[in-house]
């Protein structure tokens, strides 16, 4: 299939590109490199533009004939959507918006969406279920939300079909350790408490330790990118006009900021020092999913089931790029 991936020389765009290629798709690559890094994806696949650009975009999908778009374009930095709403609503959704109706006028049926665990807010249930309550508690879980009823508008009324993945915690790397996770600055855990464990950083701030869990510290169902990327072409595969699909990714399973912490320091060898620090604003107390749906609907399952086989990918690519891309 010719594929458009917005946004795919990022963090979880790059492992979708590289499993993508495996299987023989015609795949190009548009990034205006801002989060994404040019050594993620095979220079001949990237096109470097910004989702602004809409013309742009509109010429490739002409020009190369394109099918299918997968959109992992975003601003993704709960803390940050709440100081700078306007950056989140531009971002995610106006250019997102721009993007879909492309889309329509060019006559491309398929569309994945990467949608996040952000829209549930504050869950009533765990492990969530895809028709539990969404009420986001923050504007990048609002950005996400509406993003998804827009597809659920234009798949009602145009001959188009989407799927919207609603990630859990992406972790880990390629098992062959050639991609993996680099953000500048880092903000997500397991990186953070890897850098620590090499001696980069000083100590790991763990953000409150008086939530209503096992231990105080939040609670989360991490992912491996691999099986996130996975999970992308395996909806992709199943899109048909006028019809909608979200899915969980996750694994189904929840490890507390303790867990990580302790989970680092076995494979590491390494001790982590750590301080406790407040909560950070935005953050729910626990986040896992229920995955049944993905794995009854798409046959989808977690090869990396447990967050210590995903911790070593994540060490695996740490030890070999101590800079990230930037060595
Ligand atoms: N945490 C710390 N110390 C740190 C960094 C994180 O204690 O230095 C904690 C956070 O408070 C949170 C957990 O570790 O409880 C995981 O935090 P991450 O920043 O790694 O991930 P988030 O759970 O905040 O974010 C993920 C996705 C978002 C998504 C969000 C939904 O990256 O895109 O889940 O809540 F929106």
């Amino acid at each position: 299939m010719r594929i458009l991936v917005i946004g795919g020389a990022g963090y979880i765009g790059s492992h979708t590109v590289k499993q993508l290629l495996t299987r023989g798709h015609d795949v190009t690559v548009f990034d205006n490199l801002s989060l994404g890094h040019r050594r993620a994806v095979p220079a001949e696949r990237l096109v470097v533009g910004d989702l602004r650009d809409i013309d742009h975009i509109d010429q490739l999908m002409v020009t190369s004939r394109i099918e299918a778009v997968i959109h992992f374009a975003a601003l993704a930095n709960v803390g940050e959507s709440v100081k700078e709403p306007a950056r989140y609503y531009t971002n995610n959704l106006i250019y997102s918006l721009n993007l879909l109706d492309r889309c329509r006028r060019n006559g491309i049926g398929k569309f994945v969406f990467s949608s996040t665990c952000a829209v549930y807010g504050t869950p009533a249930v765990v492990p969530i279920v895809e028709s539990e309550k969404k009420s986001p508690i923050n504007a990048y879980g609002n950005t996400k939300l509406a993003f998804e009823m827009a597809l659920a508008d234009y798949a009602a009324a145009y001959p188009f079909g989407y799927a919207a993945l609603r990630y859990f915690n992406a972790a880990g790397a390629a098992a062959d350790a050639t991609i993996g996770e680099h953000h500048e600055p880092e903000s997500h855990l397991i990186p953070i408490v890897i850098q620590a464990a090499m001696g980069k950083r000083p100590h790991v701030e763990i953000f409150g330790n008086d939530y209503p869990t096992p231990d105080g510290t939040c609670v989360r169902d991490y992912i491996h990118v691999d099986d996130l990327a996975a999970a992308h072409i395996l909806a992709l595969d199943k899109i048909t006009p006028k019809s909608g699909q979200v899915y969980n990714v996750g694994i189904g399973r929840g490890y507390s900021v303790r867990d990580v912490i302790r989970t680092v320091e076995e494979v590491t060898g390494s001790k982590v020092p750590v301080k406790e620090a407040p909560r950070r604003v935005g953050d729910p107390a626990e986040l896992i999913a229920n995955p049944d749906k993905i794995k009854r609907e798409l046959g989808w399952s977690a090869k990396y089931a447990d967050l210590r086989s995903i911790v070593e990918t994540a060490w695996n690519w740490h030890k070999s790029h101590p800079n990230g891309y930037g060595e």
